[in-house]
């Protein structure tokens, strides 16, 4: 059942024989034009973000999820120094190309960017002494990661890696969609979305696909509005699907209290503010931010 949601795409094959969902340059391009870009997001979402790691005391920042470098490119120009992966070539092919033509600038000229899969990350990148002072995996990114085996062990595994990566003190921060919503209701939360400005979304349908009476896949078939010169001449309205594992709040915490063993402060914001389960205001996104203790 769920290979068959795949084989009716053409996907190409990320490391460790995982669809690349972005493999279809043309998901790639709508995205960069729309929402990995710089001026696509919202100032509450960048403000946020800077003062968190400000707050936390971060200078060292690996972007576990960069795509386009969309983040990645937003924590440069603040001063932050960045290291980028993505296990997407397609996506990581746009971060190449700003790091190319700002490449005059110190802090691009020393950006990192390289290939890397959530379940070799240890292998495929090289981490600073004990570790970066910040991990950032933001834009729904982690919920990518498929559950082929149904156990859940590559999403504990992920975790792991990216526990891993950041030294004792620092922080993880990632988020994911309201998928607690999302299978109560079959759409996502009413609210704005809190990432991006962008008003060019026509049209999100949401399907939900059950194993064995569990929830196992939410697909999303996005319908684009981007203006036609900027897709060459291309239509005006574009469609992509991307699919995703919905994590629900408690258990999502659970795996990743797991994957530091414990040894961590676990906060949750919704749309980056403090949340508190039964709350009147439905989060579109909930934010997990993880300190390494020990
Ligand atoms: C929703 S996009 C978000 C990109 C960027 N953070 C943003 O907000 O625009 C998710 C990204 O996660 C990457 N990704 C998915 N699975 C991955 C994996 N197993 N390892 C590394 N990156 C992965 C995809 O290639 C894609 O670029």
């Amino acid at each position: 059942m769920v290979d068959s949601v795949f084989r009716t795409r053409s996907l190409g094959v990320a490391a460790e024989g995982l669809p690349d969902q972005y493999a279809d340059g043309r998901a790639a391009r709508v995205w960069q034009l729309y929402i990995g870009d710089t001026r696509s997001r919202t100032d509450e979402y960048k403000t946020w973000l800077v003062a968190l790691l400000r707050q936390h005391r971060c200078r060292s920042v690996l972007d576990v999820a960069c795509g386009t470098g969309v983040d990645s490119i937003m924590l440069l120009e603040e001063g932050f120094s960045v290291t980028s992966v993505d296990a997407s070539d397609k996506m990581l092919k746009y971060a190449l190309k700003e790091r190319w033509e700002r490449r005059k600038e110190e802090p691009f000229d020393k950006w990192v960017i390289e290939e890397a899969n959530w379940l070799t990350l240890e292998r495929d990148v090289k981490k600073p002494g004990d570790g970066f002072d910040a991990v950032i995996c933001l834009g729904n990114s982690f919920a990518h990661l498929p559950d082929f085996k149904g156990d859940q062990s590559d999403h504990k595994m992920a975790l792991r890696n990216i526990a891993s990566m950041v030294r004792p003190g620092g922080v993880v921060v990632i988020d994911h969609r309201n998928y607690d919503h999302i299978l109560a209701t079959g759409c996502a939360p009413p609210g704005k979305n809190i990432y991006y400005k962008s008003d060019l979304t026509k049209d999100i349908t949401t399907s939900v696909l059950f194993v064995n009476n569990k929830a196992h896949m939410v697909t999303l078939d996005y319908t684009v509005q981007v203006p036609a010169q900027e897709m060459e001449g291309g239509p005006e309205l574009s469609k992509f699907r991307l699919s995703y594992y919905p994590h629900c709040l408690e258990a999502f915490s659970e795996l990743l209290k797991n994957a530091f063993q414990g040894r961590c402060q676990h906060s949750i914001l919704g749309d980056f503010k403090p949340y508190t389960p039964g709350q009147e205001y439905i989060p579109c996104y909930f934010i997990h931010v993880v300190k390494k203790t020990g």
